[in-house]
């Protein structure tokens, strides 16, 4: 297998301290030393540095939801990706829908955190997705080619691999609502396309896309198994353990 699945856990603004600490045990006691997976949780910014240290010597890996472009200065509220980096974070989302809707973020300002991310030796997480207003007019693939085009300006041949795209429909995203395999795949193989006229096959073929949007252990089987969906970006599953254990264990199956 070309690409080994991936699994990111979201908590978003979820967890403190110490229920990070509880749930990031529940996940290592089931999957810690998993290989055949790759594993990332992603806390919020002030249950990083516990949960990197319940997750010491653990294959799983630690992500943050985001980060700001520059390396310091008067940027209130915001960390970089240095401070990231002395956390042992090895993992960051950019461009999540809700930072773009909520905070204004801008494809300009996702593109810069991705090139900082990246010089920092942080692997970023691109997320992309239509609303449902642009996937009901017929947008979709134009938006998300919009939005990967930005994410990705400035990222080498050398740089792609270490980019992980991930295609979260925003009216899939806390709703229930999934996107159906099919729709899902479709998207999926557009990216893996657009991937390939900028890098080429060969490179195209190792950059993983996950999906996110309402994946569930009910769901998950179906969408793993498409040959372009390469993993899961999960919100809403990730904070319950049973069920993102469960969804990782689909992961496996799924190979
Ligand atoms: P849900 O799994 O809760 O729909 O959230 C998806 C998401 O936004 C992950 O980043």
């Amino acid at each position: 297998m070309i690409r080994k699945k991936l699994i990111v856990g979201n908590w978003k603004m979820n967890k403190s301290g110490s229920d990070g600490i509880t749930l990031t045990r529940e996940i290592i006691e089931a999957v810690g030393r998993e290989v055949a997976v790759d594993i990332v949780i992603c806390p919020p910014f002030t249950a990083l540095e516990s949960v990197g240290h319940a997750l010491e010597g653990q294959t799983i890996k630690l992500g943050a939801q985001n980060m700001h472009s520059d390396k310091r200065g008067a940027f209130t509220g915001e960390v970089s990706a240095e401070m990231l980096r002395a956390l042992f974070v090895t993992h960051v989302i950019l461009g999540h829908s809700e930072r773009r809707t909520y905070f204004g973020e801008m494809d300009n300002f996702v593109s810069k955190k991705i090139r900082a991310a990246l010089a920092a030796q942080l692997r970023p997480i691109l997320c992309l997705g239509e609303t449902l207003i642009e996937r009901e007019t017929g947008s979709t693939l134009a938006v998300v080619q919009r939005q990967l085009d930005s994410g990705l300006r400035e990222v080498s041949k050398d740089q792609i691999t270490s980019v992980i795209v991930a295609y979260e429909p925003v009216w899939a995203i806390g709703t229930n609502k999934v996107a159906t395999a099919a729709q899902a795949q479709e998207t999926h193989t557009f990216i893996r396309v657009r991937l390939t006229e900028l890098y080429g096959t060969a490179l195209a073929q190792k950059v993983r896309i996950l999906y996110g949007g309402s994946m569930k252990p009910a769901n998950a089987p179906e969408l793993l198994a498409q040959p372009d969906i390469d993993g899961s970006l999960i919100g809403g599953a990730s904070l319950e353990a049973r069920s993102f254990i469960d969804i990782v264990k689909t992961a496996i199956a799924a190979g």
